[in-house]
């Protein structure tokens, strides 16, 4: 056990909450463009084009009001067809009438044939790596030989919330809780609580259930040997102690948002790495500058106390070995997953892919902190549809490009590529490696936009546009707001619309508009610009993740909404994005109180419906002696556990058609 960090000194649930608010921001002289918004609106010819629709977005006419009304009236109304759920906050979900949820794999669950059955009071780490992880997230379906009724699931397990997880570990003292002693057996439990899960399912009698003895079933921990793969690998940089060939990491962690890729390998993004790794980098070392752009260390967990490559005084490379995309094959459960690192490295949200025109796969990923950036990456390869080994490297090799969102509704896509620009040897970059590795700075550098929290970047293969999730960014003030990021103190987040340029999702120059300011419209000072057909329950805030379903419609999943200030969980809502009713958006599916909204997913066929609720139950001082809720158990002997639920039409057919 090392002695750098005291388990005592772990920090409470507020100071980490507080913390994660000053993590890793982002220092550069980007120029914030504080008067583009007035700029915008006082040009000469933005009401035609693109700018037109963003500049309704964002102040709705009086004439725009009034077309919307006579467009309802001539019934040119929503795509989605289902009566809305009421928005609310209670112990449970509610999904839409006419719909099944079923609670389908929850934290504990067997993912083996051989896993021992679920018991909180005892939990071992070599149970839980045996048993589905804790706080799932990205959740994707690849098909099996094309059905919609057989397929691998894939789910990531972004992180673990102690206090709910373990009896009496946690005690509420006053407005907080406070952690027991962490012992190694705890860590390592937590340890194989993360990463993902990969498990066959299948469709019996109209119900989905897991197939335990299917050979594709696997779990992935932080402890599971992977490979670095693509520029950085074996750069001095990335060599350990315990690893000198710079190749070979143990583990992926705090896995976000994800994707499924073209030729059906699974994405795990690695979002807020920071927070593993504990003790002090020794004096002068060349990763000071880097780890701070970054927020290593941060001590969110006590990791470092009982494993050396934790500990940043011991192991100083090792959180440059985090950070990354991994991409699993889920059809060999034997394969080593391989860390890309030519998509750079940032607190990935996720990598939602698509094939271009011209065959190469372009990949969309957000670096989610206040203040950072949007990328996509484009492959040199082609895919292959003949042959799926062929495609298995494709990532390692392209052009990884930074977003620069311009003030008159057009856009820049920045290649990171060594030696052009200002990336070059006298900056610090000596090769690619360099650049991938502090991703961040080489973007400063290009003098990419900053933005409000980037989440999940969705393309849509139906109509060659791409959505940006924009969680929230409370820190940007008045004379920070730009044309992509229009309003200070954005405590409810937008969404914005990308076109990229002829349908070609490899262009370098496109065009953008905001489709949505996400918040209460009740409220003029909340400047929120759903269309007035929007409900009472159809608005939200914190737009995460989303999904384009198997008709080219958006559905974006919510975390954080204030469910004391607004009165409302997280859920899911389908919203409009063409016709009249752009803009338009409806309450589908809420979470149970404390819970976030993950996934979404479809089967291809747009029957399936595959949601994430994550960590229901935390709310403040929730503990495991004192949950919030007793969702999806109601049994006193349990704790709170994460699930993914599986929603269904009732009597069969596609969802909200
Ligand atoms: Fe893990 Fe960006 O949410
Ligand atoms: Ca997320
Ligand atoms: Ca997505």
């Amino acid at each position: 056990m090392n002695k750098n960090v005291d388990p005592k000194a772990i920090k409470t649930l507020s100071e980490i909450r507080e913390e994660r608010e000053d993590i890793g921001r982002n220092p550069s002289a980007n120029p914030t463009m504080g008067d583009i918004i007035h700029r915008r609106y006082s040009r000469r010819g933005f009401l035609g084009g693109s700018l037109a629709v963003a500049a309704i977005g964002a102040t709705v006419s009086p004439m725009a009001l009034l077309a919307a009304k006579e467009a309802k009236a001539q019934g040119t109304a929503s795509q989605f067809n289902f009566t809305e759920v009421e928005a609310g906050v209670d112990e449970t979900h509610h999904v839409a009438d006419g719909y099944d949820a079923q609670v389908f794999l929850r934290w504990g669950d067997k993912v083996f044939a051989d896993a021992p059955e679920f018991d909180p009071a005892n939990q071992t780490a070599e149970a839980q790596a045996k048993q589905f992880g804790y706080n799932n997230d990205y959740v994707g379906f690849i098909p099996l030989e094309g059905a919609n009724d057989r397929g691998i699931l894939v789910v990531n397990h972004e992180y673990t919330n102690a206090e709910l997880m373990f009896p009496g570990f946690a005690k509420v003292e006053g407005d907080d809780v406070k952690l027991g002693e962490y012992t190694r057996e705890l860590v390592d439990i937590e340890m194989a609580a993360h990463g993902g899960t990969v498990i066959e399912i299948r469709k019996v009698d109209g119900r989905w259930q897991p197939v335990l003895d299917s050979r594709y079933n696997r779990r992935i921990t932080a402890d599971t040997e992977m490979q670095l793969s693509g520029p950085v690998a074996g750069h001095d940089r990335v060599k350990t102690n315990a690893d000198p060939t710079g190749t070979k990491v143990l583990g992926t962690i705090n896995n976000c948002a994800g994707g499924v890729t073209p030729w059906g390998t699974y994405l795990m993004a690695e979002e807020n790495f920071h927070g593993y790794f504990s003790g002090e980098l020794p004096e002068g070392h060349r990763e000071a500058e880097n780890y701070k752009r970054i927020g290593v260390p941060a001590a969110e967990y006590a990791w470092g106390t009982f494993h050396d490559r934790f500990d940043v005084s011991r192991e100083p490379n090792e959180p440059n070995r985090f950070g990354w995309v991994v991409e699993v094959d889920p059809l060999d459960p034997n394969s080593v997953p391989k860390k890309r690192t030519a998509l750079g490295r940032v607190k990935h949200e996720g990598a939602e892919s698509i094939v271009n025109k011209d065959g190469r796969v372009v990949a969309y990923c957000g670096d989610d902190e206040r203040f950072d950036y949007v990328y996509k990456f484009v492959t040199a390869g082609t895919f292959n549809e003949q042959d799926r080994a062929a495609n298995m490297d494709l990532l390692d090799e392209g052009t990884l490009y930074v977003a620069r969102f311009d003030e008159d509704g057009t856009m820049e896509w920045l290649p990171l590529i060594h030696g052009e620009g200002p990336l070059t040897a006298e900056n610090g970059f000596e090769s690619q490696a360099d650049v991938l590795i502090e991703t961040r700075r080489a973007a400063d550098m290009l003098g990419a936009t900053k933005m409000d929290r980037p989440e999940d970047v969705q393309p849509n293969p139906k109509t060659g546009k791409v959505y940006v999730m924009l969680t929230n960014n409370t820190r940007r003030g008045a004379d920070q707001v730009d044309a992509a990021n229009p309003r200070a103190d954005n405590a409810f987040g937008h969404i914005i619309e990308i076109t990229e340029t002829d349908g070609d999702f490899a262009s370098t120059k496109s065009t953008w508009e905001v489709l949505l300011k996400c918040g209460d419209p009740s409220l003029a000072e909340v400047g929120a610009s759903f269309s007035p057909d929007t409900t009472r329950n159809g608005w939200f805030g914190m737009p995460d993740n989303c999904a384009i379903d198997a008709d080219g419609r958006l559905w974006v999943s919510t975390d954080g909404n204030n469910q004391k200030a607004t009165g409302r969980t997280d859920g899911l809502w389908a919203v409009d994005t063409d016709g009249d009713a752009r803009g338009t958006s409806k309450l589908f599916f809420r979470v149970p109180v404390g819970a976030e909204m993950c996934g979404p997913y479809f089967t291809p066929d747009g029957e399936t419906l595959f949601l994430a609720v994550q960590h229901p139950g935390d709310e403040g001082l929730a503990t495991f002696e004192q949950p919030a809720t007793r969702w999806p158990d109601f049994d006193d002997n349990l704790p709170v556990r994460p699930a993914v639920v599986v929603v269904t039409k009732q009597g069969g057919g596609k969802i909200a058609a």
